[in-house]
């Protein structure tokens, strides 16, 4: 089976705006030739997509988008936007089920799912994210709560998607688990994808999410079974997301 292709996603969530496209630009200068190993991907907020697809035109820099509509027919919903439009404006991947969405906005699995199918149907990769939280982790729930969330949000339809391991507890702070629990939780969602896609289920790209900087970047990638990073804060600013990047392995 071919190696999966490494990807780093950086998810801006609702900061910057028109004027901090340029980190783009900046970023794909600092990477050099290193996108051509690892698949590098900017999910701006929604407005700036279509700016930002311009921008990466003729450079190797993939843009995605942060959450789409579940419902993927045009129709009459006021401020939803479809999968389909996010496809029209440039994104190639949308992330669905972020956990600031599932806990700030209620959204389930059971609305993830359908959001991943209509991105699915907009021929756009869904990013689906999982994790617990602290009080999961530290009632032994793990594998119960992460494996839950797997199945009921991953669609049936096409192991055409990303999962991302995102621990609540890990977003937006200075903690990230040990590198044997990423591993350990990394090995069950492909547990978990493979009953569900068989062979197929080798080719799913899993991410880690939670705190990755420059800083521990690296060991982080050389955990078995980690395919590439989501990541927050730090890929606002080209030289932090760049330095990410150049501490994959793949990128020297
Ligand atoms: P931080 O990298 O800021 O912890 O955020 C992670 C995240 O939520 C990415 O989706």
């Amino acid at each position: 089976m071919a190696a999966r292709k490494p990807l780093i996603a950086g998810n801006w969530k609702m900061f910057g705006r028109a004027a901090d496209l340029g980190e783009i630009a900046a970023l794909s200068e600092a990477i050099g030739p290193a996108s051509g190993a690892i698949d590098v991907l900017i999910c701006p907020p929604a407005p700036y997509i279509g700016a930002a697809a311009e921008q990466v035109r003729g450079m190797s820099i993939l843009i995605g988008a942060q959450d789409c509509s579940a419902v993927g027919a045009d129709s009459a919903r006021t401020g939803e936007i479809s999968a389909a439009m996010l496809a029209d404006a440039g994104a190639l991947c949308i992330i669905v089920g972020h956990s600031e969405r599932r806990t700030l906005h209620g959204e389930t699995s059971d609305l993830v799912r359908r959001k991943a199918e209509a991105a699915l149907s907009a021929g756009v990769t869904p990013i689906v994210c999982v994790g617990e939280t602290q009080a999961e982790r530290e009632a032994g729930r793990v594998a119960d709560i992460v494996g839950q969330q797997v199945r009921d949000s991953v669609p049936e339809q096409s192991a055409n998607i990303v999962v991302a391991y995102e621990p609540v507890w890990a977003i937006g702070g200075t903690r990230t688990p040990t590198l044997p629990e990423i591993a350990e939780v990394h090995t069950l969602i492909r547990t978990v994808l493979a009953e569900r896609f068989g062979d197929q289920a080798n080719a799913v790209r899993i991410l880690y999410g939670g705190s990755v900087g420059p800083k521990n970047a690296a060991e982080i990638f050389s955990v078995e079974g980690v395919d590439g990073a989501l990541v927050g804060r730090a890929s606002l600013k080209a030289t932090d997301f760049a330095a990410i990047i150049l501490a994959h392995p793949a990128a020297s």
